[in-house]
Parts: C-alpha cells; structure tokens; sequence
C-alpha cells in the first residue's frame, strides 16, 4: 500500500511517497530549489498566491514521478503552512492572494477582540488570545476589502485549499479551526462568541473533522494534471508543526518536537489544559485530541525569522549552500567574538507579543568581524530565541528534555544542534523522516492501512545531540548579553 505525503512550506512544496508494506520511502522531491518567494506588498505584510501553491505541487510531483511511479498510491495526506488565510468564492476560485502565517496586519484586530471579551472569557475557551491568527486576518479583509469579504463562501487554512482544489470539497480540521483561533476548547465546537464579536457569519468556515479519515477524492478532471490515480482519497490533513510532531511520533504528554525551517517551533504535547495568559507560546489542538474524550494539545513555541534569517544571509554573500557557510562559521569561536544577531525580522513575534522589531547584527567590529562571524552571530542568534522561547514554555509548564527533530533544514548544522541543546541543557534526537514523511504516514492512519503503534517502525535515530559542558559557560554568558540587547530594543518599540 503506497501513500503520498504533502508538506506545503513558505519555501516549497516536499511531496513524498511510502510504502507501508516495509515502512520505506520509496522517493522524495521538493520544488522549487530556491526558496519560493513571499510577496510583501506594504512592510510587514507576507502573503503567497494558492494559485502558486497548486503549481509549485503539480512540479513537485512531477519530480517526484521522473523517480518513482505514482501509480499505486492509494490515499493523500497533506501537510501545511498554519493560520494562513484563504478567501474562496462559491466556486472555489481563491478571492485574494493568502494572508500567510507571518503576516503582521492583524495584529490589532486580535488584539482589539481580546481586549473587548475579557481573557477570563478568552483564555479558558480559546486557550489563545486571537492575537495574529486566521481570524484576526478575516476581520481585516472585512474592513479594507469589503467588497472581497462580501463574494467569501468559505475561509479555510491553505492545506484545506489544496485539498479542495484535489477533491471539490471543503473541509477542516479541528486542528486547523484552533490554529485559526475559531475552536471553542470548552464547548468543543466553533466559538460562536468569537464570531459574533468579528461579525462573522458561521456559514463562513467549513465543515470540521479530525486529522485522520476520509474526506473527499481526487477529482478525475485533476488527477491527470497531477500525475495520480482518479479517486484516491484524501485521509489526512494537518498544520505543519503538529504534523511534524507526529512524522515524530510525538503524540504522548511530555514528547516534544522541534523544526528549524523558515520558522522555528518547539511544541510539546500535553493531556493538560495549559496556556501562557500572554499568548507568547500558543496551544492548539494536536492531531490525536479528540475533544471530550482525549485531551492531546500541543503547547507551541514559533519563532518567524529563522531558516528565513540564514537564507537572507546566503544571498546577501553570494554563498552557493549553507553547508559551506557552516564550515566557515566552525572556524570562529562560540560567542562569535561578540558580534550579536537578533532574529526578529520576519513579521510580528508571538513569543515578544507580537512585537516588529526587525532583525539586527549588534556589536559589529569592522576590523575583527568578517563574513565568518556573521554566519556564525546569525546560527547563534537564533539558538539564542530557541533560548529564550523554551524558558517561557517552562513557565507554562511544558519542559523539554528530549526533543525530536527531522534531519533537516537548520538542524543539518553541527553548530546549531549543538548551540540549542546546550543552551536549552536538552538532548536532541535527529530523526530520518521530515514532514513530507509525515504527511504520508498520516495518510496511512487516516485510510486504516496501519495503526498509529506500527507505522512509525521506520523511524530511526541518525544522531544524537546532548549538551556540550565545555562551551556551556561562554554560551550562557553571551546568551545573557544577547537577552540584555533583546531587552534594549524592546523597550524602544
Ligand atoms: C507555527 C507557524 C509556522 C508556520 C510555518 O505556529 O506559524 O511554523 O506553520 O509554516
């Protein structure tokens, strides 16, 4: 029984095939080979064309049948990039580009409704103030486009969008509703009061299921387009980082999960109602929460700028790969000889409540610094916000002593890895899966050809990360100085 995997990025789309007979992948591809563009028409603002997204998919496959015959797949699952806005009109048609997830203009408007319902009425319902999320976007189409707002049939989140354009049908998950801030954590259901309080007709979100299970078939008029069989079904869908959690099989309370791709998460599954009453860490509902009978949350911390802050740096020199800015950066000391990077210039930061405040190199010496030190500043800078987000986890309750990760993006750096887990004092595990992976081996879950206990018999440590004791101290010491900077600007916004 073979499966195919989505993962929809900011940067590209990875598609995967497996075999669940061994548990194998038989063939993996990514388009495009740079990173896919984000367009950002006013500052602050991140948005992609769904058009794009179903174009950059059909390449992917495209590649990924040049390797590997897709004629025995039997169930999709999908994989996205979270709390994305996706307009649709009754046909289906995308009304305006996708408001991505690290767009800043809503920010007001989440934090406007969460002023005016009061956090004892948000907080236990929502687990989440609105904040930057898909609905805080909604109510801004409202308001600065009302005649695109007026032609909406449907809202959904992007990985919902491809599966409409595959199956014809509209759908979410309630993951998804709760990415979007929708999903009422008491009453089990959409929140009604939130609705009301943006104006928002019900009839506006799509239906809602769980992660896992069949929910429409490839459409004969795309199936050719796409290179796979007519009627498969789509059995699986989920944001990005819960689905990485589960490439993880991160699922249980206490597992913790990690990415460094364009963003990085750490997100750490719990069977406890948990919030940060700030919103600077956020709980969502993970793939296995089956509401009133199976609390699985996952507490999640995002930092924007990350795999986007080291692409930024490779063009900017003119590096032809991260693996030569890697070897560069070994060559300079931990502590980058003071040169420090904050890496905050992807849009608002949730773990800085939701504050802008760009990214920048501080302490930079034109005779000592070279190109070197900034590889390294920037590798550090953001283990640094690794740092510093874990410790408000902690707060929450949620202490990750093991994480798990793919083998991939900005974990493929020694120093990385290795930074985070002696400044988080957790070890790493390094996993042969990514969310590509992912996607299928949920696909497989959700179409009953496996059980969730064997369909991780595959997964296999490739390497192990602990703390390093000898760097611990100099670490530490910068960390603070980072912390102090970090403090400095934020007292200037
Ligand atoms: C997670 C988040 C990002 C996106 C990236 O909350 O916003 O990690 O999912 O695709």
């Amino acid at each position: 029984m073979q499966t195919l995997g989505i993962d929809l990025g900011s940067s590209s789309v990875k598609v995967a095939l497996v075999d669940h007979a061994t548990g194998q992948t038989l063939a993996d591809a990514q388009f495009p080979d740079q990173e896919m563009s984000i367009d950002a028409p006013q500052p602050g603002w991140a948005e992609q064309q769904p058009d794009r997204w179903w174009d950059v998919l059909t390449q992917a496959l495209r590649r990924l049948a040049a390797k590997h015959s897709l004629r025995d797949v039997r169930a999709i699952g999908i994989g996205y990039q979270m709390h994305g806005l996706v307009c649709v009109d009754a046909d289906g048609n995308a009304l305006r580009p996708s408001i991505i997830w690290c767009d800043s203009r809503a920010v007001p408007y989440g934090e406007g409704a969460f002023q005016n319902l009061g956090p004892d009425r948000v907080l236990p319902r929502l687990l989440n103030s609105p904040g930057n999320f898909t609905a805080a976007k909604l109510a801004w189409v409202r308001d600065h486009e009302p005649d695109v707002y007026a032609r909406i049939d449907k809202i959904m989140l992007p990985g919902d969008y491809l599966a409409l354009r595959m199956t014809g049908e509209t759908h979410t998950s309630i993951t998804g509703l709760s990415e979007g801030i929708f999903w009422d954590f008491q009453d089990h259901r959409a929140a009604d009061f939130l609705l009301d309080e943006f104006g928002f007709d019900p009839s506006l979100l799509p239906a809602a299921h769980g992660s896992f299970g069949a929910y429409g078939q490839l459409r004969a008029a795309v199936a050719g387009e796409l290179g796979l069989p007519a009627g498969i079904p789509v059995t699986y869908r989920a944001g990005d980082q819960p689905n990485n959690a589960l490439s993880l099989n991160v699922l249980e309370p206490g597992q913790v999960a990690a990415t460094a791709g364009t963003s990085g998460v750490v997100y750490g599954v719990t069977d406890q109602v948990k919030y940060d009453p700030k919103s600077r860490v956020n709980t969502f509902a993970h793939v296995n929460h089956r509401p009133g009978e199976q609390t699985r949350l996952g507490v999640l911390l995002c930092i924007n700028g990350v795999g986007i802050a080291n692409a930024w740096t490779r063009r900017l020199t003119g590096a032809t790969d991260y693996a030569t800015m890697n070897a560069a950066a070994a060559k300079i000391q931990p502590g980058a000889e003071g040169l420090r990077f904050l890496p905050f210039g992807n849009g608002a930061e949730r773990m800085l409540e939701n504050k802008h405040i760009g990214a920048s190199l501080e302490g930079l010496d034109l005779v000592r610094h070279g190109q070197a030190h900034v590889y390294r500043a920037v590798v550090e800078g953001i283990a640094f916000a690794f740092r510093y987000g874990v410790d408000l986890m902690r707060e929450v309750g949620v202490r990750p002593e093991l994480i798990r990760a793919g083998y991939a993006n900005m974990f493929l750096s020694p120093d990385f890895r290795q930074t985070v887990a002696t400044l988080l004092g957790s070890r790493i595990e390094l996993y042969n899966t990514n969310g590509a992976v992912g996607a299928a081996v949920g696909a497989a879950i959700g179409a009953e050809f496996k059980q969730a206990d064997e369909a991780f018999a595959n997964l296999r440590v490739l390497e192990t990360v602990t703390p390093d004791t000898g760097t611990q101290e100099v670490y530490e010491t910068a960390y603070q100085e980072w912390k102090s900077l970090l403090g400095k600007r934020l007292e200037g916004v």
